[in-house]
């Protein structure tokens, strides 16, 4: 497995979040408990934003830059839904590679959302490569450059409308 001490950390705040709702007799996601303890685990993390379902923090590794994803079990479940959409020969060119996931913690790669245009022509080119595979939601809070390539960092599952 790669990033092995990572992984460590992110069980020790599975564990954290399960006990302290216990503790607590609630169930929502205390984002707020566990950005703290991100702080003391992670000594150059940072916060990066959030959407509607994710809290997504800035870390680093041996020079490498990722993201660690808070989330509900079943927000990440789904993200890896989306992932493996995607064959696999060309998963990690149109998307941000995915390392693996914990309960509610899950590892990116970082992109570098610097500038990028609803109307950039390398937004659409993404876009239209996924088409094939009904993603949706590719836009520009949704996408950023790894290792110089526009890649998808986020994205939705298009649903089947019954007839
Ligand atoms: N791999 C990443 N690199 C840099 N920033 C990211 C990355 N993933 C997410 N972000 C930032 O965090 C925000 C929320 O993350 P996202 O994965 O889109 O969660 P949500 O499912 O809540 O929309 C994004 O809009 C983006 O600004
Ligand atoms: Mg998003």
């Amino acid at each position: 497995m790669r990033h092995k001490t990572i992984h460590k950390k992110a069980l020790f705040i599975d564990e954290f979040v399960d006990k302290f709702n216990q503790i607590r007799k609630r169930k929502n996601f205390p984002y707020k408990a566990v950005g703290t303890i991100i702080k003391l685990l992670f000594q150059k993390s940072e916060f990066l934003g959030k959407g509607a379902f994710k809290n997504v923090y800035y870390i680093s590794s041996r020079k490498k830059d990722l993201v660690l994803k808070l989330s509900k079990k079943k927000y990440l479940k789904n993200d890896m839904k989306v992932y493996n959409k995607i064959p696999k020969s060309i998963r990690n060119r149109y998307h941000a590679k995915i390392y693996w996931h914990t309960k509610y913690c899950l590892i990116q790669k970082w992109g570098n959302q610097n500038k990028i245009s609803k109307r950039d022509k390398r937004l659409i080119n993404l876009k239209n490569k996924l088409k094939p595979y009904d993603l949706i939601d590719i836009r520009p809070a949704n996408v950023g450059f790894v290792d110089g390539k526009l890649k998808v960092l986020d994205a939705l599952i298009k649903k089947k409308r019954k007839k």
